[in-house]
């Protein structure tokens, strides 16, 4: 055994390195955990150069350059905490996905890599994390107050009258790496760094590092904090219920019955509860459905799908199911979920509009067709919504118990074939 303590501060959190045979070091682990889930983006260095990263907007971060968005410390640094919120939600509105099912002992592991790669928070320390104060009970009065704020201190500007985030200076907006950073539409879904009372008070109080939302912490007073976080949480739309940073966000649960209907509107269907599935925008684009509903219906031999989401265009759009090709033992041994990788490959079934089709795949460009058979789908446009059921044999998703799946949505009209436009993180489902 090999001891390779005290080499420098981050191989602080490595274990010891066993025999060639044994189990890996921490800091291995995560090299392998950060090559298969977070290498496509983010590229080897952690420079924000990875294979997908050109078909990405905003671009997947450069880790390297040492600047935080999402934190919730005093001065620039983010602490461990704040560093793994990150990871384990994922960014929304962005491609960021969250790894939430992963164990804590991954987790250690991806900590320990990251701040490999990043020098600054090898030589910086965190500041202490911000006290937020108690929030006071909201009343109709301080969201109204809060709007006044709104209207008045400058938030138009930049995110416009109804909060959509077009105002006049919204398209000008740079960051720190040179990119235009547009205001995010307060209005349309879960916001990027929480979406709690207390989050939004953080966000507003200490603004966003390396782009140009400002901190409010000298202008405003507490008060007047919470009655604006009040306001942008009354703009919000969000399905009821949710809240998009929990951990249990991922789960799907299918009743079994006997027959499973066809069609959306069937009774049985009317009667299962929908969960919101969140998706991640392979580019920011403000025509995309941030969620889809999801619901699950099994029986003896088959599972069904019961999937609806919100497109304003009706442009003939598609949806894809995905699982994990190989059995998966360990969450660690996951494809990586922007379709697999290789050796880690995936099953894609897409509904097309108006046909299944399948295919295995090992990363974007390597898709083989892949014959499935028992696969059935029936979707329809109504009033602003598609509603797709897809049925299909049981066996195809119980490769790995618990049973993974992700979903992706697909634009016909702008993205190519190959590419979906937007993508859920690995969901888990099970038989109740
Ligand atoms: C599909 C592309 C994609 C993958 C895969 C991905 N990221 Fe990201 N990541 C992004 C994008 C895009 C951003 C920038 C989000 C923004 O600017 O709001 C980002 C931002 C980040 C940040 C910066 C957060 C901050 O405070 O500014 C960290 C840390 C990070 N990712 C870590 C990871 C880790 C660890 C993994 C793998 C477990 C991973 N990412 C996988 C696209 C990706
Ligand atoms: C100079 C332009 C500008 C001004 C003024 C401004 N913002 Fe922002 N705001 C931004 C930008 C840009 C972002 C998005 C940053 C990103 O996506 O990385 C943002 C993001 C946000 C977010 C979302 C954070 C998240 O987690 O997704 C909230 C909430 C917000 N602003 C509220 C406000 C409020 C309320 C005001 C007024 C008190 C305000 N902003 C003033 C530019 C501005």
């Amino acid at each position: 055994m090999k001891c390779i303590f005290g080499l420098c501060f981050f191989l602080l959190f490595t274990a010891c390195t066993k025999d060639k045979n044994g189990p890996l070091s921490e800091l291995d682990h995560g090299k392998l955990l950060y090559d298969t889930h977070c290498q496509t983006c983010h590229g080897v260095n952690g420079k924000g150069d990875g294979e997908m990263a050109k078909m990405l907007y905003p671009k997947p971060r450069n880790l390297a350059s040492g600047i935080f968005k999402y934190r919730t410390t005093h001065g620039s640094i983010p602490d461990d905490i704040d560093l793994l919120q990150t990871m384990k939600m994922g960014v929304p509105g962005t491609s960021m996905p969250g790894w939430d099912v992963l164990p804590e002992k991954d987790w250690k592991a991806l900590l320990a890599y990251i701040k490999m790669l990043v020098p600054r928070l090898q030589e910086g320390r965190p500041g202490s994390r911000i006290e937020v104060p108690p929030m006071p009970t909201t009343s109709k009065v301080s969201v109204e107050a809060g709007r006044v704020l709104y209207a008045t201190i400058g938030c138009v500007a930049c995110h416009g009258a109804e909060g959509k985030g077009n105002g006049m200076a919204a398209m000008s907006l740079r960051d720190a790496w040179g990119d235009i950073v547009p205001p995010r539409d307060l209005v349309r879904g879960p916001l990027k760094w929480g979406n709690t009372d207390q989050d939004l008070y953080r966000t507003l109080t200490l603004g966003i590092p390396g782009t140009p939302m400002p901190g409010y912490s000298r202008t405003l007073t507490q008060t007047e904090i919470w009655q604006l976080a009040s306001y942008v949480r009354s703009l919000q739309k969000m399905p009821p219920d949710t809240n998009p940073s929990s951990p249990k966000r991922y789960l799907i649960k299918s009743a079994v019955i006997h027959d499973i209907p066809g069609g959306y509107d069937a009774s049985a269907w009317q009667q299962t509860k929908p969960v919101p599935v969140f998706l991640h925008q392979l580019t920011s684009n403000s025509q995309s459905a941030e969620w889809l509903e999801v619901k699950t219906l099994a029986n003896t031999k088959s599972i069904a799908f019961a999937l609806r989401w919100e497109d304003t265009k009706a442009d003939g759009d598609g949806v894809a199911l995905q699982f994990p090709a190989k059995t998966v033992d360990e969450p660690s041994e996951l494809p990586f979920v922007g379709m697999g990788n290789i050796g880690k490959p995936v099953l894609l079934i897409k509904w097309d509009g108006e046909q299944i089709r399948a295919w295995k795949a090992e990363g974007m460009d390597r898709l083989t067709p892949y014959e499935v058979r028992g696969v059935v789908a029936k979707g329809v446009y109504d009033k602003g919504f598609w509603k797709v059921v897809i049925q299909m044999p049981r066996s195809l998703i119980e490769s790995s118990d618990p049973n993974y799946i992700s979903f992706a949505t697909w634009d016909r009209s702008v993205s190519a074939e190959k590419s979906p436009q937007s993508f859920s993180e690995w969901m888990m489902t099970s038989f109740e």
